[in-house]
């Protein structure tokens, strides 16, 4: 990609002459006018790119939560004759065909913020943008997947776990849209970044559990849906244990962030991660104390995708990155 004359100067880069065919990461043509216009709708594309894919793990939820994971029985239509379910197929079908629309809108705000990434012509948010977008139609696939192997608990848990991948990526995007395309450098001691790394791996760890908990429980989706056949008691434990690890971590993570240079935004953002978690934490024992009753385990699920959301956002936050070299300036 050259360098063209209406290029922000934080963004441009060195890079070798335009080539003859245009590719993905290719910027449109436009204004610098243009071009703020469009990173202002970008940043706004980011935020519902995030919150609608926090909304359809939700949603997800209220199909297996209510019993309606085989509402529609088939995939891709909803029946063998029609892809919407008809009236006397009950609420079940209609909570999860209301699901499978939904993949319409978090469609349409992908292709959205693929457009205004390609408009605001920066390469990296572009790819961000267009690997985003293709978690969708991979999505709907897997819940295809889903529907047809009869809500097998290890697909089911995939699902859930691709949509949480999902929604780290959308917070990368909205972090990225804010700052320049230089390489990244470390802004905290290192010993504290491989904190926060480690963090977030065993974030994940615990993310996974959990999915391998619900597999084991009551909550299969169906009442003929199968189960992983774990001892319910003792996969919980383990998804407890990876809990206290994490809780463990985070606290260490809003004291040593206190305690040595540090970028203000890393800090809250231990702090908000922290929150959450006691907050999640809080949800987990009453609901595993109490039966498991749907409306807590609803919000655990929410409660799991702002742990996912807020751990991916303090692991950037260690991180900095400076401007692109201006071809051609002395800067
Ligand atoms: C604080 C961090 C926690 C996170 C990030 C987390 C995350 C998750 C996730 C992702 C699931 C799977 C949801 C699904 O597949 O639909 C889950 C399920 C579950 N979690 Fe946690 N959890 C946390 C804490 C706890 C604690 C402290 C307990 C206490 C016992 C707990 C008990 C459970 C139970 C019983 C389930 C299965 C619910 C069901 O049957 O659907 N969780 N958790």
């Amino acid at each position: 990609m050259g360098v063209t004359p209406d290029v922000t100067p934080e963004v441009r880069s060195a890079e070798p002459p335009a080539p003859a065919v245009a590719r993905l990461g290719d910027p449109v043509t436009t204004s610098g006018a243009e071009r703020r216009g469009a990173l202002w709708l970008l940043r706004h594309l980011a935020v519902a790119s995030l919150v609608s894919n926090v909304l359809i793990v939700v949603t997800g939820g209220v199909v297996r939560l209510t019993g309606s994971g085989l509402g529609c029985p088939t995939w891709p239509r909803c029946t063998e004759e029609s892809f919407r379910p008809h009236g006397a197929m009950g609420i079940h079908a209609g909570i999860e065909f209301g699901n499978r629309l939904l993949t319409f809108v978090l469609a349409a705000v992908a292709i959205a913020t693929f457009l205004a990434a390609r408009r605001v012509g920066r390469t990296a948010l572009t790819r961000l943008a267009f690997v985003l977008g293709l978690g969708v139609p991979a999505q709907a696939v897997i819940g295809g997947v889903t529907v047809l192997t009869g809500l097998n608990p290890w697909t089911v848990a995939f699902h859930l776990l691709v949509s949480m991948a999902m929604i780290c990526l959308a917070v990368v995007l909205l972090v990225r849209v804010r700052e320049p395309d230089g390489p990244a450098a470390t802004a905290v001691p290192t010993g504290v970044a491989w904190l926060v790394r480690g963090l977030f791996l065993v974030g994940w760890t615990v993310l996974y559990l959990g999915t391998v908990v619900t597999g084991s429980g009551p909550h299969a989706g169906d009442a003929d849906a199968p189960r992983n056949g774990l001892d319910p008691r003792a996969v919980t434990q383990l998804h407890t244990d990876a809990v206290f690890l994490l809780l463990g971590l985070s606290v260490a993570a809003v004291l040593v962030l206190r305690s040595v240079p540090a970028p203000a935004r890393a800090r809250t953002a231990s702090v908000v991660l922290l929150g959450v978690l006691l907050a999640q934490g809080a949800i987990g024992f009453v609901q595993y104390f109490t039966g498991l009753p749907v409306v807590l385990v609803g919000l655990h699920l929410l409660g799991a995708a702002l742990i996912a959301a807020a751990m991916t956002w303090l692991l950037l936050t260690t991180r900095t990155r400076s401007a692109r070299t201006v071809v051609g300036s002395s800067a």
